[in-house]
């Protein structure tokens, strides 16, 4: 390893050094997610070798097959991030009610929502899966944080991140100033730096949608992924590739790569749920990485960060990616709003999908 190689400890040092307002609990937090995530990755490393773990268990709160790995990945970030005397509270995807630090810790300004596991479904195929986390402020004078508090909108988040946990253990992180990707050195039990100020390429010709939901999509998504199909024969004139990796995490880290697009947007499959990802713990801290990286991030009609929530788990539809692509999906959403793009509506429309 070349000597002098920057470790997130000493990234996240440097960047209290830098910080206007230096916070060194938010650094003791940070360091904190990154021992969790250290853990976590042993423990899916382990996969069939703990065979019990990647076996669906119980439900979640929000109906979903929990698998004890899920379980376990939250019950390790909840043990290492409440002990430092950073935090008021947690929130995660698995647990119904903000987590509240336990009395024999101090406690701090800060609110920390995760996803323990993101991708679960693809423990059992050995698929890469990681954890996402935002970190908010506490509103002053709240150390006893409940649901409301939890509530910001993504502009608010003062750091956003995800590890990923693949053929390599990655972090990658927004602190606000570009997006930085750090790599698992095992040998050296350390997070290094080798993916410094992300930018998700411009020109991309990738695509990313659960297409076996192509009947439940709005016109505006159908146009798009239509055209896209169409390659080089249809108005895009070019060939495109379409990836579905059913973990986010993997689906954002190729596109801060690679460019592209995710979908995962407004359906009719469940008129219940405007959308499969949740808000505070999915979709606000990956809009706030692809911003930050370049991109952007909306529902097709809505900035994803500009959402003020209303419930904990609440579900948003999710578009994001390189930015010309997520424009030109917007603007199909306003041409459909307005009434002027009803081609993709119309029940001949359906005869001439691929898919059919
Ligand atoms: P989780 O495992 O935390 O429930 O999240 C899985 C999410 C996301 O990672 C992925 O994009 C999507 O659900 C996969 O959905 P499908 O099952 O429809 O492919
Ligand atoms: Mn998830
Ligand atoms: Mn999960």
């Amino acid at each position: 390893m070349p000597k002098g190689r920057t470790t997130f400890s000493k990234f996240i040092i440097e960047e209290e050094l830098r910080a206007s307002q230096p916070d060194p609990h938010l650094t003791a937090l940070l360091n904190d997610i990154q021992t969790a995530c250290k853990f976590i990755a042993l423990a899916v490393a382990r996969g069939g070798l703990n065979a019990s773990e990647a076996v669906a268990t119980t439900t979640n709160v929000q109906g979903e097959e929990q698998k004890a790995l899920d379980v376990i990945a939250n019950d390790i970030m909840l043990a290492q991030c409440e002990q430092g005397g950073t935090l008021c509270g947690m929130a995660s995807e698995e647990m119904d009610e903000p987590y509240p630090i336990q009395a024999e810790h101090r406690r701090g300004r800060y609110l920390l929502a995760f996803d323990p596991l993101d991708g679960s479904s693809n423990l059992d195929v050995n698929v890469t899966v990681g954890t996402i986390f935002s970190i908010l402020r506490a509103p002053d004078g709240v150390c006893d944080p409940t649901v409301e508090h939890f509530l910001q909108p993504g502009t608010q988040q003062i750091a956003a991140g995800f590890a990923l946990y693949g053929p390599c253990s990655m972090i990658v992180i927004t602190l606000g100033s570009g997006v930085h990707g750090f790599t698992l050195d095992r040998e050296i039990g350390a997070y290094t730096l080798t993916h410094p100020s992300m930018r998700i390429p411009e020109h991309t010709r990738e695509f990313a949608i659960n297409a076996s939901n192509e009947r439940f999509w709005e016109p505006p998504v159908r146009h798009y992924v239509a055209e896209c199909i169409q390659g080089r024969e249809g108005v895009r004139g070019e060939d495109f590739n379409m990836r579905w990796v059913a973990s986010m995490v993997a689906e954002v880290f190729r596109i801060l790569v690679r460019g592209g697009l995710f979908m995962y947007p407004r359906d009719t499959k469940d008129l219940g749920k405007p959308g499969r990802l949740r808000l505070l713990y999915e979709a606000n801290p990956m809009s706030m990485i692809v911003e930050q990286a370049g991109g952007a991030a909306t529902t097709g009609r809505e900035r994803l960060l500009d959402i003020a929530p209303a419930a904990l788990h609440q579900r948003v539809p999710v578009i994001l990616g390189s930015k010309s692509e997520v424009e030109r999906l917007i603007g199909y959403h306003q041409a459909y709003d307005r009434g002027e793009d009803l081609a993709f509506d119309a029940p001949l429309f359906n005869a001439r999908t691929m898919f059919r």
